[in-house]
């Protein structure tokens, strides 16, 4: 409960200082929570799960609690007090120290992460309606560069929330939110296979899962397509 509450008065100061990269006036609900988590545990062999955008480890618990002992977690946070947080549970809380020697905590912009790595599951955290399409599109074509082959990436947004807002913004602002709409439109049109619609949350979310092609992919399924559980190009169906 302590720490709850101490992650509910940093997560409002983050809002109010930094409320760009921030995005949420509290930390994530226990179902929107395992909603996001709920791709981690699920492969026959080790996963190397990313977090991106971790705040202070609301879906990071979730994550935690289903990490299998082959499981490797990368939490990327661009906020440096919430990374301190992020430390801090990994030493002290007994859940999570039990896969500390597994957890990396990065402290950077997500659009910053080494390209080599490959991650079989991706959780997303991020605000994506606070940026530009310009960076929107940036990161979309980073998780895609960081997914391996099948890779699954859960993220969420919340229900209308855009939509309302663009009906009362001003020219520009409203361009940038539709500009939004379309890139997400395309981009799950493409490799959405799942979404859960959480009403228990404030406000109510919808978690989108997409599986990516992984490698040599493309943003928004120019080269290849999804079906069921395989990846299939469709330029080139004998490749
Ligand atoms: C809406 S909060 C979500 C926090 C947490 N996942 C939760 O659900 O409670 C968004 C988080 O993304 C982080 N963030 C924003 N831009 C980022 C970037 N480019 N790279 C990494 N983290 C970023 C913010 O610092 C913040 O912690």
């Amino acid at each position: 409960m302590g720490q709850r509450l101490s992650d509910y008065r940093l997560f409002l100061r983050e809002f109010r200082q930094t409320f760009h990269s921030t995005g949420a006036i509290l930390p994530s609900g226990r179902r929107l929570s395992r909603a996001l988590a709920c791709k981690v545990g699920c492969g026959d062999q080790g996963q190397r799960v990313l977090e991106v955008g971790a705040g202070t480890g609301a879906v990071t618990a979730q994550i935690v609690a289903k990490l299998g002992p082959e499981d490797r977690l990368d939490l990327v946070e661009l906020n440096e007090r919430f990374a301190e947080v992020l430390e801090r549970r990994l030493q002290r809380e007994e859940s999570w120290q039990r896969v500390a020697d597994r957890v990396r905590v990065l402290q950077m912009p997500v659009e910053e992460l080494d390209q080599d790595r490959r991650y079989d599951v991706i959780v997303s955290g991020l605000p994506l309606n606070n940026f530009s399409c310009e960076v929107v599109e940036q990161i979309l074509g980073q998780f895609h560069r960081l997914a391996a082959r099948g890779a699954s990436l859960s993220f969420f947004e919340y229900v209308a929330i855009r939509k309302a807002k663009a009906l009362c913004a001003k020219t520009a602002e409203r361009r940038r939110l539709t500009g939004i709409e379309t890139i997400l439109r395309r981009e799950l049109d493409a490799w959405e296979v799942d979404r859960d619609c959480v009403l228990a949350n404030v406000p109510p979310a919808w978690v989108h899962h997409l599986r990516l092609p992984g490698e040599k992919s493309q943003v928004a399924g120019q080269e290849s397509r999804v079906v069921g559980s395989e990846v299939t190009p469709i330029t080139d169906p004998g490749h």
